[in-house]
């Protein structure tokens, strides 16, 4: 790594927050999520910076107030934070491959990936000189900056606490600690068990659809009133304690008997005609907990069987 400064051609004389200016911010990456971010950076003040790889696609945001940067390395000489928000870390070794960190250069980034590919990345920016924290965007575009958006951060304290107020411009943020692989374990997480969700509703619809039930009609009963009755968030988080304690008393109700319901699930779904694959699944994973003692324990006891000895340690 060369410490030698280069001449910042984005005037960083100017680029210094007064107590009461939002800090400058250089940003790399302007596909739909990167827009956003630079949007709402824009109105709140920031001196922005951008950069990407496709240099027209930086026109607009160029137009609505942000200087350019012709290189990324350019972008990062003119702002001690830099947001990075490319399509992937490959993508951000190759657009900083010529880039100098300056002394405070503190790198976040919010491209999502995997927690070898953010311990990976955490020791890159060590041996360039570079802070460096992994983050995660939990929300669409149009919701950046927006009340309920939540971007996820891990890695060193200190960046971030320094750093707090920019980033509290892009919305709600969250330090879940100092693993830099936490935001894209919470991240990843999180979109499983939204997908989980949504395929549960979807694979139920077709299953009513084989029955000549629309959509909206089921979605009554099934959003109007199961769902918030019956599989509610509230009554998930009670059970969080039990799962830390792997407690699942089954008296109300045995994973023997789950097992009943999903094997009729499985069967009416493939004389439906509609794909068990879905539900299928759900059984072998309830009989991977059975067969690991849990017949006798409630429903909970799923949670052993995804709970995989081989896991790699924290
Ligand atoms: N969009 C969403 O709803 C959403 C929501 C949450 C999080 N995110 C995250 O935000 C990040 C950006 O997403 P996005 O929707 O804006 O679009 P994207 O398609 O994931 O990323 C596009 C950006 O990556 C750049 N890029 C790709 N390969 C590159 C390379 N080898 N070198 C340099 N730049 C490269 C593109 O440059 P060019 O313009 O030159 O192609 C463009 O700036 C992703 O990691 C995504 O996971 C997106």
């Amino acid at each position: 790594m060369t410490t030698t400064q280069r001449p910042n051609p984005i005037s960083p004389a100017s680029t210094s927050p007064t107590p009461t200016s939002p800090a400058p911010v250089s940003l790399l990456g302007l596909g739909p999520m990167g827009v956003a971010l630079a949007d709402v950076l824009l109105e709140r003040g920031h001196r922005l910076t951008v950069w990407n790889r496709t240099r027209a696609k930086a026109d607009a945001v160029v137009a609505r107030g942000a200087h350019r940067a012709e290189t990324a390395a350019d972008a990062v000489a003119a702002a001690p934070l830099v947001l990075v928000c490319l399509k992937d870390y490959d993508a951000m070794y190759d657009a900083l491959a010529d880039a100098e960190a300056a002394p405070g250069s503190v790198i976040v980034n919010l491209n999502s990936g995997t927690p070898q590919e953010a311990r990976d990345a955490t020791a890159w920016a060590a041996e360039r000189g570079y802070a460096y924290l992994d983050g995660v965007i939990m929300v669409p575009p149009f919701l950046v900056g927006k009340e309920g958006a939540v971007l996820l951060y891990s890695g060193p304290r200190a960046p971030y606490d320094e750093h707090l107020p920019a980033l509290r411009s892009l919305g709600d943020p969250r330090h879940l600690g100092t693993d830099p692989a936490l935001a894209v374990i919470y991240n990843t997480a999180l979109l499983g068990m939204m997908y989980a969700t949504m395929n549960g509703w979807l694979h139920a619809t077709a299953l009513a659809d084989s029955a000549g039930v629309s959509a909206a009609d089921f979605a009554d009963l099934a959003l109007g009133w199961f769902m918030p009755t019956v599989v509610t968030p509230a009554s998930m988080h009670e059970s969080a304690p039990a799962l830390d304690r792997a407690d699942y008393p089954g008296d109300l109700g045995t994973l023997e008997m789950n097992l009943t319901a999903l094997d009729h699930i499985v069967r009416t779904s493939e004389q439906q005609g509609v794909p068990a694959d879905h539900p299928r699944q759900l059984q072998a994973t309830a009989q991977a907990a059975v067969t690991l003692g849990h017949g006798q324990s409630n429903y909970l006891a799923v949670y052993e069987a995804f709970k995989s000895p081989s896991r790699p340690a924290a």
